[in-house]
């Protein structure tokens, strides 16, 4: 069943190559070398323009990866998984995300389904904004893992385009510290709770709709019906925990996939009905493009590629994001699930131990903030790790007049900082460049070499940039589904099952064991430290 790339005989090839001239490559060199370097490795995909010359790749390490991914059957992975197969074989599951944005009318599975599902959950969402189900201000969505991160990080991202008589507030966390305070500043006739839950039996979702429940009735509310819904497959459990307008999807929709579903409730509440729309087709037109461009020319793949050669050639066990628009701050966030979840497995899909690494740890900030913050350990401590940039070219402040102009160069501010930073780590900066400086904080009395090695920066430090001419739905949908794309690359090259997660269950079990113990402090049969942790919290 398996079709590890680590298998293949083009493995050894990449080894062999990475030894010969990876290992050494030097992106400087490469850029004076070929003047077309740009050119030759910057890439077009609907809405996303990447540029990946700041990378330590050049064609023969592309060729050679591409010839991984022939040989891997790459084409025929990614045709099954469009088609419907039962990719997720685990649970013996279809993985059709994609069937989510096709348009009504396209032969994609699922289509007349997937279009009265849609059609519904946005006209509910449009008679929310219309005032139809009472003056709604506030709309509190409880869910958690997918069924948080996309809607959260998408509404956030999409705020320019969001009315401001109408918040979202996202909970997420079994800590009651999450739900406290958005609860305290509502009015219950005002406030419209979207219970986001695949399974509906996730501990957290339900703690928080509960108590959501309980806040509801004690706050004058009478009507839960009315102002509970539900976006569920477990629609039968909803209708038991009084609610009445459940919209539901199925089981071929993951869950961190989940956000163009009827998961996406809070998003077309907060954008409405075409912006929504606009999202599917941006993710769409990336499908599209996945599915039918080349694969020299397909961004995902060549995105997917680019890890590989990085997490198991050179062996970096880090990416990090940085998002230049404070809009796509949560990004990160919602990449850690995508990515993490999905690729972080051990085992092939026969269940045999794999013998290469598989998920890198994802993590990052929206710049500038991360630069003052873990900038420096990029710029200059020991391991080397990638950063992917995303520039957004055209500002959406929604201001006017001075402050506009004000913004307006902010937003330049903006983009040379993005440029820098990747310049910055590729350039680096040698003791001898630095001995020629003058550093105003610098000691007056240390030795001016040591002090030059201090201020020196090793450079070949590779970068990816993503640029979007504008933050819109349609271009956050197309990035979003790049991501996804890229993270069934790189699953299917390591020959494992990006879509299950059963990673996730040890610890749930153990804490419904745990849960009784912390009323009783009982500690009996449990390991020391585990046992001493109960004791120290449960004392009096
Ligand atoms: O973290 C495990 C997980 O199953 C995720 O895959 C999922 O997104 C999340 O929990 C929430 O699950 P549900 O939507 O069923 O509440």
């Amino acid at each position: 069943m398996t079709a590890r790339c680590d298998l293949s005989p083009v493995w050894a090839e990449l080894q062999a190559h990475y030894a010969a001239s990876g290992r050494g490559f030097d992106i400087r060199d490469a850029f004076t070398a070929d003047a077309g370097r740009f050119d030759a490795l910057s890439f077009a995909a609907p809405e996303v323009f990447a540029d990946l010359s700041k990378n330590r790749i050049d064609a023969p390490t592309l060729a050679l990866l591409l010839k991984l991914a022939a040989a891997c059957g790459l084409e025929a992975r990614r045709d099954a998984l469009l088609r419907g197969d039962p990719v997720n074989h685990t649970e013996g599951r279809a993985v059709l995300h994609t069937a989510l944005r096709a348009p009504a009318g396209s032969d994609a599975p699922f289509n007349a389904e997937v279009q009265a599902s849609l059609d519904a959950m946005l006209a509910f969402a449009e008679s929310v904004r219309r005032g139809e189900r009472g003056e709604i201000t506030d709309v509190v969505h409880i869910g958690i893992g997918g069924s948080d991160l996309g809607p959260a990080m998408v509404v956030q991202a999409l705020q320019a385009f969001t009315r401001r008589d109408l918040k979202l507030h996202f909970v997420s966390n079994v800590d009651g510290h999450d739900l406290a305070p958005v609860l305290a500043g509502l009015n219950a006739q005002h406030t419209l709770f979207v219970i986001a839950s695949k399974t509906f039996t996730t501990q957290e979702t339900l703690a928080n709709a509960q108590a959501a429940k309980a806040w509801f009735h004690a706050a004058g509310g009478t009507d839960v019906a009315r102002h509970f819904v539900a976006t569920s497959s477990n629609t039968a459990a909803a209708a038991a925990f009084g609610i009445d307008t459940a919209f539901g999807f199925w089981d071929w929709v993951g869950g961190r996939y989940s956000l163009w579903s009827v998961i996406g409730l809070p998003i077309a509440i907060a954008v409405g009905a075409d912006n929504f729309r606009d999202l599917l087709a941006g993710a769409h037109a990336m499908d599209e493009h996945f599915a039918s461009t080349p694969l020299d020319k397909n961004l995902p793949v060549l995105l997917g590629l680019i890890d590989i050669w990085y997490r198991n050639f050179h062996g970096f066990t880090s990416r990090s994001v940085a998002p230049y628009h404070q809009g796509l701050r949560r990004l990160p966030a919602y990449l850690q699930q995508l990515e993490m979840e999905s690729n972080g497995k051990g085992v092939d899909l026969d269940g045999n131990a794999l013998a290469i690494g598989t998920s890198p740890v994802v993590w990052g900030e929206a710049g500038t903030n991360g630069q003052h913050a873990y900038f420096q350990m990029l710029h200059q401590g020991t391991d080397v790790i990638p950063v992917e940039f995303i520039a957004v070219k055209r500002p959406n402040h929604g201001a006017s007049g001075e402050l506009a102009e004000k913004l307006a160069d902010q937003h330049r501010k903006l983009l040379a900082n993005c440029l820098a930073q990747s310049q910055a780590l590729m350039q680096g900066k040698t003791a001898a460049e630095a001995l020629t400086e003058k550093a105003p904080t610098a000691s007056a009395t240390l030795d001016r070499d040591v002090l030059s090695r201090h201020r020196s920066f090793p450079g070949n430090r590779p970068s990816t940039t993503l640029v979007l001419d504008a933050l819109t739905p349609r271009s956050l949908g197309a990035l979003i589904a790049l991501y996804e794309h890229r993270v069934f690359v790189t699953g299917a090259l390591w020959g494992i099952n990006s879509f299950d997660q059963w990673g996730v269950e040890l610890g749930k079990a153990l804490c419904n064991q745990l849960l009784p113990r912390l009323e009783t402090g009982d500690t009996a049969g449990l390991d020391g430290s585990t046992a001493g942790l109960l004791q120290r919290l449960t004392s009096a």
